[in-house]
C-alpha cells in the first residue's frame, strides 16, 4: 500500500474556511468564525490540524487546548467523518499531550458527553480516568458530561510514555497507508 506523509500545523487565519467546515460536520456548529478567531488570537490556546503533506486545503482532523494555569483544557478533537476510524484521533491525541507536555503543563481534563463512546474509549485508550460527572451539561439536549482526566504529565517518565504512544500511533496509522515521519518532534509552523 501506498503511504500518505501527514503534517502537523498550527491553525492560522488561512485555514479558518477548512476548519469551520470541519467544525459543522463533526460537532454541527461548536464555534463560530469570530469563536474560532478568537482561538487563533488568544496565548493561551494551541489549535492543531492535521494534513496531508503538501495539500493544506484538506484538513483531515483537528484538536484544541487552553492553557489554564497547570492544567491543558482539550476543547477539541476532531476528525473529518471520511476518514475516521484510521487512527487520526489517536494522532491529533497525541499532538494535544505533546504539545501540552512541552508547555510545561501538568496534567490534562476535558468534558465528553456520556453517549460519545468513541471519544470515551480513545482517551481512556490513553490513559485518561473519569474523575466527575457534570449533570446535564449540554444544553442542546440536556445530557451529562464525564470530566476525564490525565495526570502527572510534567514528570519524565511521561516522555516514555510519549515515546510508547508514539509507536502506538505511528503502527495504527500505517494500517491505514498514512506516515507522519516526525510524529513526536513536533514540526508545527505558525
Ligand atoms: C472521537 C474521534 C475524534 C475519534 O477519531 P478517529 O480518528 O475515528 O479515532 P482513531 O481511528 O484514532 O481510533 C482511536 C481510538 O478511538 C476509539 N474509537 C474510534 N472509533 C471508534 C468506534 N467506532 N467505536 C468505539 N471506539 C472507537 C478506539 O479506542 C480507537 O482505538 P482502537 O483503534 O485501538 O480501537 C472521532 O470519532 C470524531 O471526530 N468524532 C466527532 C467529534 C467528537 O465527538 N470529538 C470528541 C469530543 S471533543
Amino acid at each position: 500500500m501506498n503511504t500518505v506523509n501527514l503534517e502537523i500545523q498550527s491553525l492560522t487565519e488561512q485555514h479558518l474556511g477548512a476548519v469551520l467546515e470541519l467544525d459543522q460536520a463533526c460537532f454541527g456548529g461548536l464555534w463560530t468564525l469570530e469563536g474560532y478567531q478568537r482561538e487563533l488570537g488568544s496565548p493561551n490556546s494551541d489549535l492543531l490540524g492535521l494534513y496531508c503533506a503538501g495539500s493544506e486545503l484538506k484538513l483531515l482532523a483537528m484538536g484544541c487546548f487552553w492553557s489554564i494555569l497547570e492544567e491543558a483544557h482539550i476543547t477539541i478533537v476532531a476528525v473529518d467523518p471520511q476518514f475516521q476510524g484510521q487512527g487520526l484521533g489517536q494522532a491529533m491525541l497525541f499532538y494535544l499531550l505533546s504539545t501540552a507536555c512541552d508547555r510545561g503543563l501538568e496534567r490534562a481534563t476535558l468534558e465528553v458527553r456520556v453517549s460519545n463512546v468513541e471519544a470515551i474509549s480513545l482517551y481512556t485508550k490513553f490513559g485518561f480516568k473519569t474523575a466527575g460527572r457534570r449533570r446535564r451539561y449540554y444544553q442542546d439536549n440536556g445530557e451529562d458530561a464525564l470530566i476525564l482526566w490525565l495526570g502527572d504529565i510534567q514528570y519524565p517518565k511521561f516522555q516514555t510514555t510519549l515515546a510508547q504512544w508514539q509507536t502506538l500511533v505511528c503502527d495504527r496509522l500505517r494500517l491505514s497507508g498514512w506516515q507522519i515521519p516526525e510524529l513526536g518532534n513536533n514540526n508545527q509552523s505558525s
